[in-house]
């Protein structure tokens, strides 16, 4: 009787909530070198051909929209465009499959934030993926026309993404979930990633070292929804173990991001890097921050990074150091000095265009990523690196929210808004209902058998914990709730960490909604403060 009433409401509730296609398999696109037309100028990117032209796009996990460089941007002679192409994943020739339109009729559900002096056209052209027969139709894109910080193409993998949206829309992916293995960049052992929309590659990580983060969730210095909180981070060389934390209660939130590759440190612990690794500006000849004499190598050993709630990874040598690369005096990436060694860390503004702690493509090559906007969580798992693992792509296709699709023109960002204001109280009731139905369910269903579902069941499992999570949340938040607009104390900044569960349980007390509610009106948090004040 229990399971009947149970196998009801939870066949409700898929066939309401989840309107989805869910036959529709993953797309698969693979993270690879490009090499464009004059042979020289690769880039490391999703590969497509945007209205016929050759693109390797580096996957942004903030940005909504896809952006391309205006190819009148790059210098005229042929060494400058090709090194301008490369270090900017393609750039683009407006030519008559372009359609443009003024932004207010841009149809996108959010318009990313922009520099006040950018220069942009907005518009829409046919983009199709190499090795797939997915074809956008009218992918929304922007074309920009100057040479600031923000000058890098990217395709768009943010919280709105018009391009998952669109994939979505077009039957190319049931859902905007997507899992992402980097691959690598390294000298030696450099191989291709893989991005799966729809679905993640299950041979490609440890189930077992799992880790649930909410969206946002940190209070980073700049919006950025994959949000970590670093408890430490260890250099491991040829003289033993090094905290680059001077002080060991510190907290340091970080954005995860695919747009770099290096990680970016604060000033502080970049300044304890280089004392440990004995970095020199100058011995005769110049050196960078990120460069070194090859013979201080044995000084710059693999890195280990501590999260707050437990979660850690090693980044061994190889993907930390390669020899001194850069463009060539073709414009060819390449390595530029054997005599030199370089780092992949970095202290200052990096690629996203601001001074903030970021994981980028090195520390991604240890750890496989999967990210669920829906259900405003994300996802670590160490991943399995080596380059001759066939991948078993799954597909995950059980939540969804109707808030993926686009406005229409001319009420960007408003109207999603107040969409999820005055969807949650019914929404909860929904889910509450969902989730009685799905333990009533679960307590009569029999456990799956197989190891590989069971991998599955562990993330599925997640949309139960959600439910769970947010029933017993309500109502309690009286932490974030009670001073909205207040500036967080160096307390709460240090306390978030605390309230998460250890690795391997299945859900936050922090509800993630409402902490990046708190976030996002602007309040910036403290790096390196101290876990509690000096006694005295
Ligand atoms: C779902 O997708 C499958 C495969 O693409 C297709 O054959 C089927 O018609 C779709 N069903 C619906 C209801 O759209
Ligand atoms: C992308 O959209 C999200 C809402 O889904 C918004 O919070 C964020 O600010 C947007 N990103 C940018 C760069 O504007
Ligand atoms: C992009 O902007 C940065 C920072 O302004 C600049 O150093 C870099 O040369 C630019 N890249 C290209 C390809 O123009
Ligand atoms: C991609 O290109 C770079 C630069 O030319 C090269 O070092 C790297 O080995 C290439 N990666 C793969 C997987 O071929
Ligand atoms: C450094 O740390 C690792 C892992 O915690 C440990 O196995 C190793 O023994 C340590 N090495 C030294 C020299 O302390
Ligand atoms: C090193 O850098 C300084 C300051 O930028 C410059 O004046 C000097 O010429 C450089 N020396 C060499 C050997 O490149
Ligand atoms: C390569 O690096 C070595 C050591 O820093 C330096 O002496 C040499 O001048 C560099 N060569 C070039 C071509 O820059
Ligand atoms: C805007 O986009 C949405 C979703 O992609 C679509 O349903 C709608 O028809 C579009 N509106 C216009 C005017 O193109």
């Amino acid at each position: 009787m229990q399971f009947i009433l149970g196998l009801l409401v939870v066949g409700y509730c898929f066939s309401v909530s989840f309107g989805q296609n869910c036959s529709i398999p993953p797309l698969v696109l693979p993270l690879q070198n490009t090499t464009f037309a004059d042979g020289i100028a690769v880039n490391r990117g999703i590969q497509l051909l945007l209205g016929g032209q050759l693109m390797g796009l580096r996957p942004s996990l903030i940005q909504n929209n896809t952006r391309v460089r205006n190819e009148r941007d790059c210098p005229n002679d042929e060494v400058g465009f090709s090194k301008c192409q490369g270090e900017s994943g393609g750039v683009y020739i407006i030519k008559d499959t372009f359609k443009a339109v003024p932004p207010s009729k841009w149809n996108v559900t959010r318009l990313d934030q922009h520099p006040q002096d950018a220069t942009i056209t907005f518009g829409y052209d046919v983009a199709e993926f190499e090795g797939t027969s997915a074809v956008i139709p009218q992918l929304p894109i922007e074309i920009w026309s100057n040479a600031n910080a923000a000058n890098k193409s990217e395709l768009a993998l943010g919280p709105s993404s018009s391009f998952l949206s669109q994939l979505v829309e077009h039957s190319w992916a049931a859902t905007r979930n997507f899992g992402l293995y980097y691959g690598s960049r390294s000298q030696n052992r450099g191989h291709d990633g893989q991005l799966t929309i729809g679905g993640i590659d299950t041979a490609r990580f440890n189930a077992s070292t799992l880790a649930e983060f909410p969206m946002s969730g940190y209070g980073a210095a700049t919006e950025c929804p994959l949000q970590v909180m670093i408890a430490d981070v260890v250099l491991t060389n040829s003289e033993g173990n090094f905290s680059l934390f001077r002080d060991p209660g510190a907290r340091v939130p970080a954005c995860v991001d695919t747009i770099q590759n290096a990680f970016t440190f604060t000033k502080t612990m970049f300044d304890e890097w280089a004392r440990l690794t004995r970095h020199i500006d100058f011995d005769g000849s110049n050196y960078t921050s990120q460069t070194y004499p090859a013979d201080r190598e044995t000084f710059l050993g693999s890195l280990t990074i501590k999260l707050a709630n437990g979660y850690t990874s090693t980044i061994p040598h190889y993907e930390l150091v390669s020899n001194e690369r850069g463009p060539d005096s073709r414009g060819k990436y390449t390595v530029t000095n054997s005599s030199r060694v370089m780092a992949a860390v970095q202290t200052g503004q990096g690629d996203l265009g601001v001074d903030i702690p970021l994981l980028g493509g090195v520390f991604l090559s240890q750890n496989y990523l999967r990210v669920d906007y829906d259900q405003g969580k994300f996802w670590l798992a160490q991943a399995y690196t080596s380059p001759s693992i066939t991948s078993k792509v799954s597909s995950i296709c059980t939540a969804s929210s109707s808030t993926t699709s686009g406005s229409p023109p001319g009420s960007s960002g408003s109207n999603s808004d107040l969409g999820l204001k005055v969807g949650l109280p019914v929404a909860f009731v929904v889910v509450a209902l969902c989730v009685f139905g799905w333990w009533l369910f679960k307590h009569h269903a029999k456990p799956p058998k197989n190891d590989d579902d069971g991998r599955i069941t562990h993330f599925r499992s997640a949309f139960t914990f959600s439910g769970t999570r947010r029933a017993a949340t309500v109502g309690r938040n009286d932490w974030v709730g009670s001073a909205p607009g207040r500036k967080r104390s160096e307390l709460e900044t240090t306390e978030k960490p605390s309230q998460l569960h250890a690795v391997g349980k299945g859900y936050e007390e922090v509800d993630s909604r409402r902490v990046s509610e708190l976030h996002n009106d602007g309040v910036v948090a403290e790096l390196e403060t101290p876990m509690s004040s000096p006694r005295l």
